[in-house]
């Protein structure tokens, strides 16, 4: 599962800090926070049917990260949907398109670790792609435990949405290493977190299991799919899991707004059961459908 080059991205625009740039000129100081320190946060949003899908969800993280992170000019919510609106216009997508939003710390006044240096305010970036979901969501993904745990609130809260995604990439390298297509991660205690792009899911006898938010992140679409237990009457438990319960589980399946809902069909050599719990994961998948065509910020163009 190798992302490839999408010719339709050739000519996009970019919004950066205040104003639209041809995807050849869109570019960040050197000075810029994110380069110095991968110090800004983000979100990825999907764009469905003329709909940008849980826009008000994903916009308070992003706020509430910055906020976390104590960046001293936080754009508003107006100042951002008009940033994402115009973007979308100017390349004309209203479908099939994938955003990712990053708020840097802006740029610094010189080299340096100290957020006092950055006098020039805050940056938004809007880079909006043609992009379909990444994985292949009727074969599914395998997965490898990686060595690398996920980041616990003891050292860096993983509820902050940053752009330090290091823990993550060295888990996504294992994964590469050993074949996968991503790194399941364990946390600081060894239960199952999540994996280094997405949130985990696994169904016993029907019922629906996933990692207590510690020290995962706690995604939108996880939020989406608990919500969408509670509407179907369908027991939903969070709490700490091990890996001999995934490898036992009746299905797994990952979750992101990258990806959406994704079978998994090994883990760590071992097959996962992907026959017992489908018909449970199909009916999570079809209310998930459903919502994508019906929930989020309409575009007005
Ligand atoms: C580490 C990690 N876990 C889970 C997710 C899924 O979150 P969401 O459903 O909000 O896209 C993401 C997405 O950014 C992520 O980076």
């Amino acid at each position: 599962m190798l992302q490839t080059f999408d010719e339709r991205n050739e000519n996009i625009f970019v919004f950066i800090k205040n104003k639209l740039y041809h995807r050849s000129e869109a570019k960040v100081s050197v000075f810029d926070s994110s380069v110095q320190g991968g110090d800004a946060v983000w979100e990825g949003l999907r764009i469905y049917a003329g709909r940008i899908f849980c826009f008000d969800t994903h916009i308070i993280r992003l706020q509430e990260s910055a906020r976390t992170l104590c960046f001293s000019d936080i754009p508003d919510f107006e100042f951002i949907r008009n940033a994402v609106f115009k973007t979308l216009e100017a390349n004309m997508m209203r479908d099939g398109a994938h955003i990712r939003l990053t708020l840097t710390r802006g740029e610094k006044i010189t080299s340096g670790m100290d957020p006092r240096l950055n006098t020039k305010g805050s940056c938004l970036i809007v880079l909006a792609e043609w992009k379909n979901p990444v994985y292949d969501n009727s074969s599914g993904i395998t997965l490898i435990t990686s060595h690398i745990r996920r980041n616990s609130p003891q050292f860096l809260d993983s509820k902050i949405h940053h752009n330090n995604l290091l823990n993550n990439i060295l888990a996504k390298i294992s994964a590469n290493g050993g074949g996968a297509d991503d790194a399941l991660m364990l946390d600081d205690n060894g239960f199952v977190s999540e994996t280094n792009a997405t949130n985990v899911f696994m169904i016993k006898n029907n019922c629906i299991y996933t990692p207590s938010a510690d020290s995962c992140l706690p995604g939108i679409t996880r939020g989406i799919v608990i919500e969408i237990a509670g509407s179907e009457n369908i027991s939903c438990i969070q709490r700490n899991i091990s890996l001999s319960e995934f490898y036992n589980a009746d299905f797994v399946f990952t979750t992101g707004t990258m990806g959406e809902l994704t079978p998994v069909t090994k883990i760590d050599g071992r097959d996962i059961d992907t026959v017992n719990g489908r018909e449970l994961f199909m009916r999570l998948n079809s209310c998930f459908r459903k919502l994508t065509m019906t929930v989020g910020e309409l575009l007005p163009f």
